[in-house]
Formats: structure tokens, C-alpha cells, sequence
């Protein structure tokens, strides 16, 4: 059965505070969620959170710590980077790798994200990728081929036995921060073709396994219809998961 996730991506958001009161605040309602040994909860706080995040979790099974990024290289003279490495060593068990505000604004390209994903694999961590097309390409109906070619430029060169230990979160780039979800119908037929092409690729037990989570601007109030879809195994929530009781009515919305 394939791991059901809801993740927090709380880019650069919360002063120490706030940081604190929100970690806090789910370690309250932990009793409140319906988790299981095949549903958990992933915070992606900023680095300088990432510490406290891993260690407050650390006796909460089923809530587990990321990071939103890591460095291309191993360690060395790469100042003001983050090595899977020390990530690692915090107790951090997942990275965001590819969000497409890094692949925008920080212009990190598949060779690049590639590169991220085998040190976060060689530390053990498991990574998030994500892939979304923008809104012109879904306009002119280019999406599918648009999101194959993220899917072959990078997660593909990995072996069976890597690619397994990835979690997938599609994310429409017009979705994000917008507002504006795809719908379940949208969203559920990308998840579709993204399994398939996995098959494709690889083979139908791995696919199968293969978590794959939406994003975009997920809230309290849609989450429920986006998780009926048979192959939206989760979501990446940005916004709603600075706040509290959005989130926690977000993580129960999901059928454990
Ligand atoms: P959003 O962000 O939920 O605020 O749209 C999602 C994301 O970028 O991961």
C-alpha cells in the first residue's frame, strides 16, 4: 500500500516565535490526527528550524522533519550552502528537491537537481521532487509532454532501486500561491499520467508504490475532494500550513 503523506512547505516564512508556536502546535494536536504506520506528516521549516523541528518530532512516530533544499556537493568550500550531509546528521529523513520557486528564481536545472538528489540519496534522505508546468503550457495543452520531459531530464536516470525512494508532488506552477487548485479532475489525471509514465519507465510494482503528492494552493476546505482521487496519495501545502488548525483540518482530511 502506498505511504499517504501530507507535507508543510513553509518556504521562507516564520521568525523563531512563530516557528516554535507552530512545531509546537502540531506537537499538541498529534493526538488529534489520524495517523498511521501508512500515513505521516512532513514539516519543511527553514534550515535554521530544521534542528529543533527533528528533535521535537523525534518521539512522534508518524511526524517526521525535511529540509526545502540542499546543496549539489558533498561538503567543502561552498559557503553559505547545505550539505545533505549535515542535514542528515540532524535527524532530518526528507529534502524538497526541485520546488519551482528553486528551479525560477535560483535557476536550478535538471542536471543540477539531479545532482541534489543522489547526495540526498548517499545520506539516506529521501526527496520530495517536483515537477509543474506553468500556465502558458497548460494553455496551449503542452502539460503532459511539459511534465514528462521533468520527469525524463531527471528522476528517470535513477535506478528502480533509487527512484523508489522518491516521493513525487506535482505542482502546478499556476496553482501555487495563487489560490487558484486544479481540480480533482485535473489533478487526479496528471497524478494518472505521471504513475504511468513511472510504469513506462520502469515497471508497475514500482510505480505502484510511489507516492505522489499534490500541490497548490491545498486548504482546509478543498483538501478532502482533491483526496478522493485514486492517485493523489497526499499534498504539499505552502500557505495553509502557517496556520495551525487549516493544517491539522488538512492532515485529517486525508483517509489514513
Ligand atoms: P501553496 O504552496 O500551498 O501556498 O500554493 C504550495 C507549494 O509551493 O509547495
Amino acid at each position: 500500500m502506498r505511504k499517504k503523506i501530507i507535507a508543510g512547505n513553509w518556504k521562507m516564512n516564520a521568525v523563531k516565535e512563530e516557528a516554535i508556536a507552530l512545531l509546537n502546535g502540531i506537537v499538541e494536536q498529534y493526538n488529534t490526527y489520524n495517523l498511521s504506520p501508512n500515513k505521516s506528516v512532513i514539516i519543511a521549516a527553514p534550515f535554521p528550524y530544521i534542528d529543533y523541528c527533528a528533535t521535537q518530532f523525534s518521539n512522534f512516530q508518524f511526524l517526521h522533519a525535511a529540509a526545502q533544499n540542499c546543496s549539489e556537493y558533498e561538503q567543502g568550500a561552498y559557503t553559505g550552502e547545505v550539505s545533505a550531509k549535515i542535514i542528515a546528521s540532524l535527524g532530518v529523513q526528507y529534502v524538497i528537491i526541485g520546488h519551482s520557486e528553486r528551479r525560477q528564481y535560483f535557476n536550478e536545472n535538471d542536471f543540477v537537481l539531479l545532482a541534489k538528489i543522489k547526495q540526498a540519496q548517499l545520506q539516506n534522505l529521501v526527496p520530495i521532487f517536483c515537477c509543474g508546468e506553468p500556465i502558458e503550457v497548460r494553455e496551449n495543452e503542452e502539460h503532459f509532454s511539459f511534465i514528462k520531459q521533468q520527469l525524463s531530464h531527471c528522476i528517470f536516470h535513477l535506478t528502480p532501486q533509487e527512484i523508489k525512494n522518491c516521493i513525487i508532488a506535482y505542482e502546478p506552477i499556476w496553482a501555487i500561491g495563487t489560490g487558484k487548485t486544479a481540480t480533482q479532475e485535473q489533478a487526479q489525471e496528471m497524478h494518472a499520467f505521471i504513475r504511468k509514465e513511472i510504469e513506462n519507465k520502469f515497471d508497475k510494482p514500482i510505480a505502484d508504490s510511489i507516492s505522489i503528492l499534490y500541490g497548490g494552493s491545498v486548504n482546509a476546505v478543498n483538501a478532502a475532494d482533491l483526496f478522493v482521487s485514486n492517485d493523489i496519495d497526499g499534498a504539499l501545502v505552502g500557505g495553509a500550513s502557517l496556520k495551525i488548525n487549516d493544517f491539522s483540518t488538512i492532515i485529517n482530511a486525508m483517509p489514513s
